[in-house]
């Protein structure tokens, strides 16, 4: 059983650089599916999320040449829509964009219900919606989405602004026939790179990163070579941290636009965040105020570096309210972990009320999902004491290198090997 070992207490210094997009990765890989040639793709993210999408690409038939740990050959000419590894698809949640390319590719689909993290209900209607829109029957039974149908071209309000569905009705909307427009489009960065991904393949996709996308349909998607963008969740992650530990660190290799709510949020805590062409300079010397934070699909504040500032928030002067506007269910199971270190956070519906000033305390926490998992990190190098973070593999899934990039930047973090806990009650305890 894998945990982090932390000692907190160290401010941080040095430089980074942050690797490829992983909300973007996730959704190119599947995309490849649609495109009949092969697919060089640069700055792929070297995280959990990856290799599995890579493995189901391979069970459907195609071809993967990894050319470097951060780059990939995919070619999709002789593959399937059969014999998807389904035990793999239900393990993490952009499994559904296999629904959007292998309906554009085969006209048939046949994938798990998305796992992923648990926080909260996490439908899939605006997938559907804009499947049928574009023809296809979809049913969901026993677990599965089966999809079935030739696409055409058709216009989708989507009812709530969702990454997912925006990039999934892409993906199905650039080989159907005639002209698709989705309005109330979600605008991530992440979403702007699948587009240019596929127009790079030969798609015909404008307006991405606008609510309104207009999709041209092509006969069919051609070889190409592609670069992921920066993460702009992994550069926050850092941005954060740093703010909170003390300190001085240049990210680099990041898209200041991407990260300028971040930047804001910080500055307002008193944070300096200096931004350069393809990087920031993060420096924190003194007490952090107290803020309000409020969720929002891009350009606002985004719900995945939530866990992350609601951490730090427990060390700032005052009372900090946060508010996670984007998820229905609650996003705050961590609170919990963060109660054992000291914290005093109340939870009322969609907000948190982080009083801050309050030293946290190291302790044993769990890691409950991929952001909260990298909220107990930050907690624990803020801490007075050793913290131990168990359930790690949350955290492999969506940060490349985090302990080795943390250590670089002077964070006293360690993976640790522990013998697997005897299970209560086991006779050999
Ligand atoms: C993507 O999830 C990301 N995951 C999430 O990041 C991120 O939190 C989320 O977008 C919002 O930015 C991936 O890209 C793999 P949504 P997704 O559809 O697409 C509701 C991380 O930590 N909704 O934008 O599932 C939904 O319940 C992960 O990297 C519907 O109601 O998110 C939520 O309240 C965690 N019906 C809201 O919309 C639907 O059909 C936004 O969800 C779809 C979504």
């Amino acid at each position: 059983m894998e945990q982090y070992r932390i000692q907190g207490g160290n401010r941080l210094h040095g430089e980074i650089e942050i690797s490829g997009a992983k909300n973007a990765a996730v959704a190119i890989i599947p995309a490849a599916l649609l495109v009949n040639g092969v697919c060089r793709i640069e700055n792929l993210p070297e995280i959990s999320d990856t290799e599995t999408l890579l493995h189901i690409l391979r069970s459907l038939g195609a071809e993967i040449r990894m050319l470097t740990p951060s780059s990939v050959e995919i070619d999709c000419t002789r593959v399937t829509w059969q014999n998807a590894d389904y035990d793999l698809m239900r393990k993490i949640r952009a499994s559904y964009y296999f629904i959007g390319s292998m309906l554009g590719r085969f006209g048939h689909a046949q994938t798990t219900m998305p796992g992923g993290c648990n926080f909260g209900v996490r439908p899939i209607d605006q997938h559907e919606k804009g499947m049928r829109a574009l023809g296809a029957s979809i049913d969901v039974r026993n677990g599965f989405i089966f999809g079935e149908g030739r696409l055409r071209g058709a216009e989708v309000h989507l009812d709530k602004v969702s990454v997912g569905a925006t990039i999934n009705i892409m993906l199905a909307a650039c080989t159907a026939e005639g002209k698709s427009i989705i309005r109330n489009a979600a605008r991530e960065p992440h979403i702007v790179d699948v587009a240019t991904f596929l127009n790079t393949m030969g798609a015909d996709i404008r307006g991405a990163g606008t609510d309104t996308i207009k999709i041209n349909g092509v006969p069919a998607l051609h070889g190409g070579s592609y670069t992921i963008i920066p993460d702009q969740i992994e550069a926050a992650t850092y941005m954060i941290a740093t703010a909170g530990c003390g300190g001085e660190v240049l990210i680099k290799n990041v898209i200041p636009k991407h990260l300028d709510c971040i930047s804001a949020k910080l500055r307002e805590m008193g944070t300096v965040v200096e931004e350069y062409p393809d990087s920031v300079l993060v420096r924190s010397s003194h007490p952090l105020r107290g803020v309000s934070v409020k969720t929002q699909p891009y350009p606002g504040y985004p719900t995945d570096a939530q866990p992350q500032i609601t951490a730090v928030l427990t060390q700032a002067r005052g009372t900090s309210i946060v508010t996670e506007d984007v998820y229905e269910g609650n996003r705050y199971k961590y609170v919990n972990e963060l109660r054992k270190m000291g914290a005093q956070i109340r939870v009322e519906g969609k907000t948190a009320i982080v009083e801050g000033g309050i030293p946290l305390t190291g302790a044993l926490v769990a890691a409950c999902d991929l952001r909260a998992g990298a909220a107990m990190v930050i907690a624990g190098l803020c801490a007075r004491g050793t913290t131990w973070v168990e359930d790690v593999h949350f955290i492999e899934r969506g940060y490349q290198d985090f302990v080795g990039k943390l250590r670089s930047l002077g964070a006293d973090i360690q993976l640790v090997e522990l013998p697997d806990r005897p299970l209560a009650g086991d006779a050999t305890a």
